[in-house]
């Protein structure tokens, strides 16, 4: 079988790692790839967002089965676009991915299936949305409909500071046309969680837990990330609170997409606040989350291409999926500046020693090949360091022993990662 991966960070790095050890693959290709995954696959130099040209090689390469890794490709309907070439995609229709495309259709989507969520305004008109924090008052978010490659969302304490926010999304337009609409809604307080599953669009089956740390510093300080670490399990989401989840989110999300006559292939990606009141949806990604995906393939026992196929055909219903019991935890090592301005190009050192590693496995996000075969650091997230352990100190420890062995000047970590988590197991 001929595979096509669209991406080129360390969620892309692990799927095509985990890809490979399918005996039915013979072929990999990604685009556009990165120093790792180029080991693993062969690179094409496509942009993600240009879906007319990546449909044209899938096609032109009679790909059996193409994966895009982010939310781009699926927003711009890359899964329709391939279908109507008579070719498979392991990932939601565009109608499918406005889950993510959009926060109002959302929004709209939660209340029509009684799924717990904050209250909500959705504004296209700025007064209006004025009018409504004043009415509401702080602590209030305020959210970009669409895409804003993470940073569309702001946790306002002030009603000044919401007021502001509205004025920038949508007078200044600093997200250009992803700020045309306005979503304003309740302030959720508790513990995150994200919750994946993979569907087929009906039966919808759940992967192993994972939480990840999105601020850059130790403690969850400073700016947003993209992800600065995750691990699995998630000892937040309990039994319990599983159950909980599937039942009163994830199935009713899927079916009432099927009532709409939408149907969901590929994974869902439910971002929770655990409140007093139990699990609220925050938001819903149409893509394995970056860096979950690293810890959780990392646990993921036999064929992801055969559960990827199982997706596309709706057989999960005869499908499961099974985990080790170890503990996975992935530290990203980061450019120095990021998630501000950094710049490319330093050489990474210490990566020859860790080819043999037993417990983990360096995933490349921001790397590029030098000339004399160096790997030069190329993106604000560079590595993601993944590591197994029998608990989670054991883990934390491998991961940690890897990076250390890992230099370049600048590197910047989180030396904290998974402290939710080790808290939790020297409670129990
Ligand atoms: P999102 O892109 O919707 O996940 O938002 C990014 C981050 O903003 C989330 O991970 C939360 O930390 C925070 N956030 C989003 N919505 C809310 C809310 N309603 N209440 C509190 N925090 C929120
Ligand atoms: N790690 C969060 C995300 O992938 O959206």
């Amino acid at each position: 079988m001929r595979v096509f991966v669209i991406g080129g960070g360390g969620r892309e790095h692990a799927l095509v790692w985990k890809l490979r050890q399918s005996p039915a693959v013979e072929e990999i290709y990604c685009a556009p790839g990165n120093a790792g995954i180029d080991e693993l696959a062969t690179p094409v130099a496509i942009d993600p967002s240009n879906v007319a040209a990546l449909v044209a090689f899938a096609r032109d390469q009679a790909i059996d089965l193409t994966v895009p890794g982010p939310e781009l490709p699926l927003t711009l309907g890359i899964a329709d676009a391939l279908e109507a070439q008579g070719l498979r995609c392991f990932g939601p229709s565009r109608a499918a991915a406005q889950l993510e495309g959009s926060k109002a259709f959302t929004k709209e989507l939660l209340g029509e299936c009684g799924i717990p969520t904050g209250f909500y305004g959705s504004f296209t008109d700025a007064a209006a949305a004025r009018r409504y924090v004043r009415e509401v008052g702080a602590p209030i978010v305020v959210k970009a409909d669409g895409l804003a490659a993470g940073k569309g969302v702001v946790v306002c304490g002030e009603v000044a500071e919401a007021e502001r926010a509205i004025e920038e999304m949508m007078e200044s337009r600093v997200f250009g046309d992803a700020g045309a609409t306005v979503v304003i809604e309740e302030f959720l307080g508790g513990e995150e969680a994200s919750f994946m599953a993979v569907t087929d669009g009906s039966t919808v089956l759940p992967l192993a837990s994972s939480q990840d740390h999105k601020r850059i510093y130790d403690g969850d300080e400073g700016p947003n990330t993209g992800g600065m670490g995750a691990y699995s399990p998630a000892p937040v989401v309990t039994p319990e609170l599983h159950e909980q989840v599937m039942a009163e989110v994830m199935r009713p999300l899927v079916a009432g997409l099927a009532k709409r006559g939408i149907r969901y292939r590929g994974v869902l990606y439910a971002g929770l606040m655990i409140t007093s009141a139990g699990p609220k949806v925050l938001e819903f990604n149409v893509r394995f989350g970056d860096p979950e995906c690293q810890a959780i393939l990392l646990r993921m026992r036999g064929d992801l291409f055969e559960l990827m196929q199982a997706t596309v055909d709706g057989r999960l219903a005869e499908t499961r999926i099974e985990w080790d019991d170890r503990v996975a935890v992935c530290v990203v090592m980061a450019s120095e500046g990021y998630p501000g301005d950094y710049e490319k190009g330093r050489v990474i050192e210490g990566l020859q020693d860790l080819r043999g590693w037993s417990n983990g496995v360096v995933f490349h996000a921001g790397t590029t090949a030098g000339r004399n075969g160096e790997v030069l650091t190329a993106g604000g997230r560079v590595l993601g360091v993944t590591a197994l352990g029998a608990d989670v100190a054991a883990a934390v420890g491998e991961a940690y022993a890897a990076v250390e062995r890992i230099r370049w000047p600048g590197a910047q970590y989180r030396r904290d990662i998974a402290h939710r988590a080790l808290r939790a197991s020297a409670r129990s």
